[in-house]
């Protein structure tokens, strides 16, 4: 590939500068899928536009979703591979988006490790939830391609749907947000009693989180095998923990997990409200960091450096604003970064009663985005 750059850091901030080769702008055509550039800006390569896609892009929000949930529970579409991949090809068609993820749940895993797992409107329930260190020792590791082979199956048939030009992207929980689930059985402000649980046994919490980790690796290899371009870990739950209990119990985790999966594609891994965690964060060695909207990503790619892309990171109650906030406020996040290692995407799921147009002005205002960098003679095909 022909595409070099250097970096040099002059007064704090990144100064990129391009050099393309001949090879590039004459012998290839130049012509860049949507795989190709998902796969660039999470590689940190120079690329002709941002990537965009968003979090729970398939769900409630589409008209086209809710028509099949009134025939289906959610459970049922997560385990029928034709309406897993109808779901996930839904925001595709609609709004153009440049990746697919998986319609699937980051509960899935609980539920094969031997939980019962209830997903009702208000929310996940887990009525037999994991308290003590006969539970942790019951957990089940589970064969991906068996008790979720509807999932790779989904996968694989999303993989071929979607063609080779457009990334399916798997995904999984961290172990300590699922861990949050697991032990308190719903979602609960504080999370006392799974806080509890890591300071009154530290020892078995870290064997569970440990076991989460050790399933999760099998789970998302299974998932690569199947097809997928990237992966992300979410860690919705991380920042309910101080710098020192992250470090100590669920950096380890996550790193055992990003290392175990051997870099054969690229990892994302989202936090929430991770302000605090993330000098740790950082360290979890992950290709592509994702975040909320609490921090600008300037900030974050100044602890991260210019080696590790960001993911991000507009708000996603900002969808319900008028129509000129919702372009701006694009805008100011799509140039925050020059274009370089940025995947643009909200900072946490699409809400439910978002509306559809708002979602497609997001998605079409950062595709047309202009990059300040410079940029090699790559075109997009259409
Ligand atoms: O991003 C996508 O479009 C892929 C599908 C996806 C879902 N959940 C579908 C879903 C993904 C990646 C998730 C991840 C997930 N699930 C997370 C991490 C990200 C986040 O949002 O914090 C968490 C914490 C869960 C657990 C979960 N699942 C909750 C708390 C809920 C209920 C809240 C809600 O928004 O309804 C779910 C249900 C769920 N998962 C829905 C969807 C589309 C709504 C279910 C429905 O159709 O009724």
């Amino acid at each position: 590939m022909a595409v070099k750059y250097n970096l040099s850091s002059k007064a704090g901030s990144w100064q990129i500068c391009y050099s393309v080769t001949a090879e590039l702008m004459t012998n290839e055509t130049a012509v860049l899928t949507r795989r190709e550039l998902f796969l660039r800006a999470a590689r940190c390569e120079p690329v002709p536009r941002l990537p965009v896609w968003m979090m729970r892009q398939a769900g409630r929000y589409l008209p086209e979703y809710r028509e099949i949930r009134a025939k289906h529970s959610f459970l049922e579409v997560c385990k029928t591979p034709d309406l897993a991949v109808e779901v996930s090809m839904q925001p595709f068609r609609r709004l153009g988006v440049d990746a697919i993820i998986i319609f699937s749940d980051i509960l899935i895993p609980a539920e094969a490790m031997g939980l019962p797992l209830e997903l009702e409107d208000k929310g996940p329930n887990l009525p037999e939830p994991v308290r003590t260190e006969a539970d942790v020792r019951k957990l089940h590791i589970f064969d991906p391609e068996v008790e979720t082979g509807f999932l790779m199956e989904a996968l694989r048939r999303t993989v071929k749907q979607a063609g080779p030009d457009v990334p399916v992207l798997g995904f999984a929980a961290s172990p300590w947000t699922l861990a949050c689930y697991m032990v308190e059985g719903r979602t609960k402000e504080g999370f006392a009693t799974v806080k509890n649980f890591l300071y009154s046994e530290p020892i078995v919490f870290r064997e569970l989180l440990h076991k989460i980790a050790h399933v999760t690796i099998l789970y998302l290899k299974a998932q690569i095998a199947a097809g997928v371009s990237a992966v992300q870990l979410f860690d919705t739950w991380c920042g309910e923990l101080d710098l020192t209990d992250y470090t100590e119990f669920v950096l380890p985790a996550v790193q055992e997990i990003i290392s175990g999966l051997g870099n054969k594609v690229p990892v994302i891994y989202y936090t929430k409200a991770s302000h605090h965690l993330l000098p740790a964060v950082v360290r979890a060695g992950a290709n592509v960091l994702s975040v909320d909207w609490r921090i600008p990503l300037a900030e974050v790619r100044k602890l991260a450096g210019p080696r590790v892309a960001l993911q991000g990171n507009l708000d996603p109650a900002i969808l319900f604003a008028p129509a000129e906030k919702i372009r701006q406020a694009t805008l100011d996040i799509a140039v925050e970064l020059s274009g370089h290692g940025h995947i643009l995407n909200l900072g946490h799921g699409i809400l439910q009663h978002t509306p559809v147009e708002n979602a497609q002005s997001f998605i079409h205002t950062g595709q047309q985005a202009a990059l300040q960098q410079a940029q090699p003679a790559v075109q997009m095909r259409r």
